[in-house]
């Protein structure tokens, strides 16, 4: 498939990654194994540590995408923007399991990943690659709280968004990214407000 967006994707240092999912966006999840993808939405996404960057998301047992993320070790999260609110909303309502393809049906394009199998999602902001982490401890945590520890192995972001390590106060308002109040309903990220530095 074509990226029409892929003239501004740029990497992100690893050190940086963390940045990418630092104020808390609504992320699109996909994985794929076995000839089969499939992408859902997840709201509870955040970062982990710094470097080598780690993240952690919930994904719930009855998701089709975990059974794929479970067979091949590792997801993507794609950070989605205002443009893809109808589509974010239709990949966390509907199912992939019985759907040949449910990027089609909810209205996404995806493009080849650097480090995994999984698909990256066209259309979003940043995208991370992860791979998870399979300790038993982590295993512990992905059955009692569906839990998953994944180290992130590459990053990119769209520099009309994301550049120097910084989302960008002036990106253009329909690539702001989506955060999720509940029922479909999202806040989109808008000002920045610079607080001043406590005096030491
Ligand atoms: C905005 C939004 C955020 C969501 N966040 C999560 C989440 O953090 N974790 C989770 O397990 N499910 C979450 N869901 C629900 C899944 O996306 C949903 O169960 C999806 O249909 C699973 O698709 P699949 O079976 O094709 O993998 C969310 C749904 C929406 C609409």
């Amino acid at each position: 498939m074509t990226d029409i967006a892929s003239s501004y994707r740029r990497g992100v240092p690893l050190p940086q990654a963390y940045r990418l999912l630092n104020h808390g966006p609504t992320v699109l999840v996909s994985a794929a194994h076995g000839g089969r993808r499939n992408v859902m939405a997840a709201a509870w996404a955040m970062p982990l540590d710094f470097d080598p960057p780690k993240v952690t998301v919930v994904i719930d047992k009855n998701t089709f995408t975990r059974t794929l993320i479970e067979a091949s070790g590792s997801f993507a999260l794609s950070v989605p923007c205002r443009v893809l609110a109808d589509a974010t909303y239709a990949a966390g309502s509907l199912s992939g399991a019985e759907r040949s393809d449910k990027f089609a049906d909810c209205g996404l394009a995806h493009f080849t990943a650097q480090r995994i199998e999984a698909p990256l999602i066209e259309g979003c902001v940043a995208w991370l690659e992860c791979r998870v982490i399979a300790g038993p401890h982590e295993h512990h945590h992905q059955q009692a709280y569906d839990l998953f520890v994944a180290e992130v192995l590459a990053a990119q972001a769209d520099e009309r968004v994301f550049a120097d390590g910084r989302w960008r106060a002036d990106s253009p308002p329909e690539l702001r990214t989506l955060h999720h109040q509940g029922g479909g309903a999202f806040f989109v990220a808008g000002e920045t407000v610079q607080a001043k530095k406590p005096a030491a």
